[in-house]
């Protein structure tokens, strides 16, 4: 941690000519976008490969995760955090005219945060930083309205088998009461009827006698 720390301590007194300079100070990308992060630094002809010294890093917050890092020319994979495994590519054919160029891809909310390339060489150390802020994407929007109009006809069939169930139940109702009040009339038409014919068969006896 200390020698990672060391070469940003160095950056505070930019000795001499040699410069860190990142492309663009800020990026704003979406979820699952893919992104090129890029710093240049001042090299001369005569600088041998050997004595570069990079580490990109993330910083945010919570925590301190690196990207890419060189060791006397060499690159050294296993420092990069889990984070951004398989997702950072780097070109190495500008690498050798000063130039770092990482390529990240399926951009991450949690990348969101200070990217900084700090690089020293015999000439000297440097640093420059970017604010990189990844935001999520909604829901695609068809899925959002098929889901929506799928609860709406889910409600609609509902809304149809209550009504159905509605005029079913009136239905059966009005049948029923239509048949008690039928029933109720034919009683009542029986009992008048047989009143009357008692009433007949008493006034016929009368009528006899
Ligand atoms: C992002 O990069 C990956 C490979 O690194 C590629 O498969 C993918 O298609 C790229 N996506 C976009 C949106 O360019
Ligand atoms: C570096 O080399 C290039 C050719 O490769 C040359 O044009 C340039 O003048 C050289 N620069 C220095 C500072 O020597
Ligand atoms: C990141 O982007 C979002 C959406 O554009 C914005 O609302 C937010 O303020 C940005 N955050 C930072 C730290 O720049």
């Amino acid at each position: 941690m200390i020698w990672i720390l060391l070469p940003f301590a160095l950056t505070f007194c930019v000795c001499g000519t040699f410069v860190v300079k990142v492309a663009q100070t800020s990026y704003q990308a979406e979820e699952n976008d893919n992104i090129t992060l890029e710093w240049t630094f001042t090299t001369k002809n005569d600088s041998s490969s050997s004595s570069l010294n990079i580490i990109c890093c993330l910083l945010t917050v919570i925590k301190y995760s690196i990207l890419y890092h060189v060791h006397e020319g060499v690159e050294v994979p296993e420092s990069q955090d889990g984070q951004f495994a398989g997702r950072v590519q780097v070109d190495k054919d500008v690498l050798r005219e000063g130039r770092i160029r990482l390529h990240v891809s399926r951009l991450r909310t949690d990348d969101s945060g200070l990217c900084v390339c700090d690089v020293l060489t015999d000439d000297g150390s440097s640093s420059d930083r970017c604010r990189l802020n990844v935001t999520a994407v909604d829901q695609p929007e068809p899925q959002k309205s098929a889901a929506r109009s799928q609860a709406e006809s889910r409600g609609r069939i509902g809304l149809y088998v209550g009504l159905g169930l509605a005029v079913c139940v009136g239905l059966g109702l009005a049948v029923y009461v239509g048949l008690i009040v039928g029933l109720a009339v034919c009683v009542g038409l029986y009992f008048l009827f047989r009143l009357y014919s008692k009433q007949d068969e008493t006034e016929n006896t009368i009528s006899e006698v």
